[in-house]
C-alpha cells in the first residue's frame, strides 16, 4: 500500500529512522520490497531524476505499482530524491508520488526559500510532502558537485528561519555526511551536537540524513578481490542511526551501499562461473542479495518489526 510520506514520519519520528532507499530497475524493486517484507519493515522508495530518465519514468512508476500487488503487505512511500522545481512539479502532477524532494541547497539562503516556498505551494495543493535542503553535503550529486572540504554544514537558527518561510514537512540536514563510496576523507564523523541543536530549534520536524550509506569494508574487499578498484571507500557508522533517529533523523537516504551489493554480486558470480552468458541466474542472486542488504539495514535503522503496528495506523 502506498500511504502518504507523513504518516510514516508520525509514526517513526524520535523511535526509529525509515529507510529511504534509491532504485533504478526491476531487480532492485524485487528485492526491496522482499527484504523490507522480510524484516517487517515500512519503508520509502526514492527515484532520482537520473533514474527516472534511465529507461522511461513510466517505467518505474509501472514496476513499483505492479510490486504493490505483487506484495500487497508492503507499507510504502514513493519519493523523488533531490529534484530540481520542474521535475517536482513533474512528479506532483502526475499523481503517482507521495512526496518530492525540492534541492536548492546550492542557492543562497533567500533563493532556496523562494523555490522551496514555490515548490510547497504547488504539493500542499494536492496533498503531497516535501522535503527540502539546507547546508551543503560534501560528495557528487546529480547537478551539484561539493568539495568535501568546502560542505557547509546546516545552521540550526536558519534551519528554523528556513522551516518558518517556506513550511517545509521536512528537512535535510547537513550534519558531516556525504554522497557516495568516499565519505570523510578527513577525520570528521557525524556532527550530533549540530544534529541536537537543529532538534532544538525544529523539534517534531522529521529531519533527513542524506549520503548514510556506511561502505561495508567486507563489501568493499570483496569487490577489490574479484576486479575491482574502490581504494579508499568509507561510510557512515551504521551503529549512529539508532541514536540520529532519537534525535529527530526520521528518514535515512541509502544508495551506495545498494550499488555496492550489485557490484560485488556481479563481479563474483562472473569471476566464478566465466562460461556463464545468462541474464537470469546472476539477476535471481542479486536479488536475493538486495533483500539480505535491505533486511539487515532496516535492523540497523530500527524500522523493522514495525510494519504490522504500522498497518493499524493507517488502516
Ligand atoms: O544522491 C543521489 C542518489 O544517490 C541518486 O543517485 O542521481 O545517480 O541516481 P543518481
Ligand atoms: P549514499 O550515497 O550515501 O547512499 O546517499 C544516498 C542519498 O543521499 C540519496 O539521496
Ligand atoms: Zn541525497
Amino acid at each position: 500500500m502506498i500511504v502518504t510520506t507523513k504518516k510514516l514520519f508520525e509514526a517513526a519520528y524520535g523511535k526509529y529512522a525509515i529507510g529511504a532507499y534509491n532504485i533504478n530497475n526491476l531487480e532492485q524493486t524485487m528485492g526491496l520490497f522482499r527484504g523490507n517484507l522480510e524484516s517487517k519493515a515500512p519503508f520509502i522508495i526514492q527515484i532520482s531524476k537520473g533514474a527516472r530518465s534511465y529507461t522511461h519514468k513510466l517505467m518505474l512508476e509501472g514496476l513499483i505499482l505492479s510490486a504493490e500487488k505483487v506484495f500487497p503487505e508492503a507499507i510504502f512511500a514513493v519519493h523523488l530524491d533531490h529534484g530540481d522545481e520542474e521535475t517536482c512539479y513533474d512528479c506532483i502532477n502526475s499523481g503517482f508520488y507521495s512526496s518530492v524532494m525540492i534541492d536548492a541547497s546550492h542557492e543562497s539562503f533567500e533563493k532556496n526559500v523562494e523555490i522551496t516556498k514555490r515548490v510547497v505551494d504547488a504539493a500542499h495543493a494536492k496533498g503531497l510532502v516535501v522535503e527540502a535542503e539546507l547546508g551543503q553535503l560534501g560528495g557528487v550529486e546529480e547537478h551539484v558537485k561539493v568539495d568535501e572540504a568546502n560542505a557547509k554544514l546546516t545552521d540550526p537558527r536558519q534551519a528554523k528561519e528556513f522551516v518558518k518561510l517556506t513550511g517545509v514537512d521536512s528537512l535535510a540536514c547537513a550534519i558531516g555526511t556525504s554522497h557516495g563510496a568516499f565519505k570523510f576523507s578527513g577525520s570528521q564523523g557525524l556532527h550530533f551536537d549540530v544534529l541536537a541543536e537543529i532538534q532544538k530549534q525544529i523539534p517534531g520536524v522529521p529531519l533527513v540524513m542524506h549520503g548514510s550509506s556506511s561502505v561495508p569494508q567486507e563489501e568493499v574487499a570483496r569487490i577489490n578481490a574479484a576486479g575491482g578498484e574502490l581504494k579508499g571507500a568509507k561510510g557512515v557508522d551504521a551503529g549512529q542511526f539508532k541514536r540520529a533517529a532519537e534525535l529527530g533523523v526520521t528518514k535515512i537516504n541509502i544508495d551506495t551501499d545498494g550499488r555496492l551489493v550489485w557490484t560485488r554480486v556481479h563481479r563474483e558470480f562472473f569471476r566464478d562461473k566465466p562460461s556463464e552468458f545468462d541474464l537470469r541466474p546472476i539477476g535471481k542472486v542479486f536479488m536475493a542479495e538486495y533483500a539480505k542488504f535491505i533486511a539487515d539495514k532496516n535492523e540497523k535503522l530500527g524500522s523493522a518489526g514495525h510494519l504490522d503496528e504500522l498497518r493499524k495506523l493507517v488502516s
